[in-house]
């Protein structure tokens, strides 16, 4: 525009004026302004010179310091495996019971095996270890086979079936109510004559013990305690159940299934000796 038609004569707006008198001017952008530009433009080509950065087709420049993503994932990995080698080569040479002694060691063995009871034990021992119906609890301090890190390390690497037979054909119906009444009774502290007579007589003493705190060369359960393995919501009935049925018998077809696998075929040694001490230290170990 003219600068005679411009109502601001000598000021330097760029001659667009609304309303009057608003003007647009053509200051100088601020300095404060320029020097971040120039700085963001030369970080830019600093970038570009030193890391990856334009693609070309399948492949992009490769910048001068050979820095990849995969490559940093890598290194970051090596670096973990490192660590964790110096700890898994120390465990190969050692006990159960040596790691657990050692406060290092058996604080690495949790942390690891924390993730393999996630995936090899949790499905049936519930998280932590806290059991359900069928599943013994494993954070607490009974125990049907032992609870020293050579039982615990024993029952992960060889498994454990635990077999009661079934009474249903050796007992009457009245003889079973009377004894899972006394073993309920035991497990209250009550006394029971009529049943106690039938436990030694029927050799039901034989597996569980002459004071019926169970035998842990043989998984018997302790029926002496207030806890029950397979259902503790019908004590008496679970009782009846179990002592007419059995517990894995082969001749019973509705036997109660007690089946703890073997995992010497599917975890290593290491595996398993880590799995021993973070199961011992779940808060039952003796
Ligand atoms: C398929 C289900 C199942 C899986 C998987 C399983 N267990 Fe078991 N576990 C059992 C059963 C059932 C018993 C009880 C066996 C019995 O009564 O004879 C048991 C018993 C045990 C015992 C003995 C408890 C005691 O009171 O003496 C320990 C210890 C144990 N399991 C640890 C583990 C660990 C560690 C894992 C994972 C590596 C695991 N279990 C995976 C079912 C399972
Ligand atoms: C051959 C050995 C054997 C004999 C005989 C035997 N039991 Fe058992 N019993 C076991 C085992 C082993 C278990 C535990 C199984 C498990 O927990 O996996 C068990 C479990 C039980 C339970 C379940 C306990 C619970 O916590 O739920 C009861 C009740 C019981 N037995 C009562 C009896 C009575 C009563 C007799 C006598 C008629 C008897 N048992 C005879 C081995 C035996």
């Amino acid at each position: 525009m003219a600068d005679e038609k411009n109502p601001f004569p000598g000021e330097n707006n760029t001659g667009h004026i609304w309303d009057d008198n608003i003007r647009e001017l053509d200051n100088p952008v601020p300095r404060w302004w320029m020097v971040g530009f120039w700085a963001s433009v030369l970080w830019w080509v600093a970038y570009g010179i030193l890391y990856p950065m334009i693609p070309l087709g399948e492949d992009s420049t490769k910048g001068v310091l050979g820095w990849t993503q995969i490559g940093e994932y890598n290194d970051g990995v090596a670096e973990v495996q490192a660590v964790r080698a110096k700890f898994e080569d120390q465990i190969a040479g050692m006990t159960p019971a040596e790691i657990l002694a050692d406060d290092g060691l058996s604080g690495y063995a949790t942390a690891s095996a924390r993730v393999l009871f996630g995936d090899n034990c949790q499905a049936c021992h519930g998280a932590g270890g806290q059991g359900g119906p069928g599943y013994p609890v494993l954070a607490d301090d009974n125990w049907l086979y032992g609870g020293t890190i050579e039982a615990i390390t024993q029952t992960i690497t060889s498994g454990r079936q635990g077999i009661m037979v079934a009474h249903g054909a050796t007992l009457s119906d009245q003889e079973i109510d009377t004894l899972a009444q006394y073993t309920v009774d035991l497990s209250q502290g009550q006394a029971n004559e009529a049943g106690a007579e039938l436990y030694q007589t029927k050799g039901c003493f034989a597996c569980h013990g002459p004071d019926a705190k169970g035998l842990q060369i043989m998984g018997s359960a302790n029926l002496t305690d207030a806890i029950w393995r397979f259902n503790e919501d019908d004590k008496l009935a679970s009782a009846k159940y179990t002592i007419k049925h059995g517990v894995n018998a082969a001749n019973d077809p509705m036997t109660r299934e007690a089946v703890m696998p073997a995992f010497s075929a599917r975890l290593s040694d290491n595996d398993i000796k880590k799995l021993a001490v973070y199961v011992h230290k779940l808060g039952g170990g003796q």
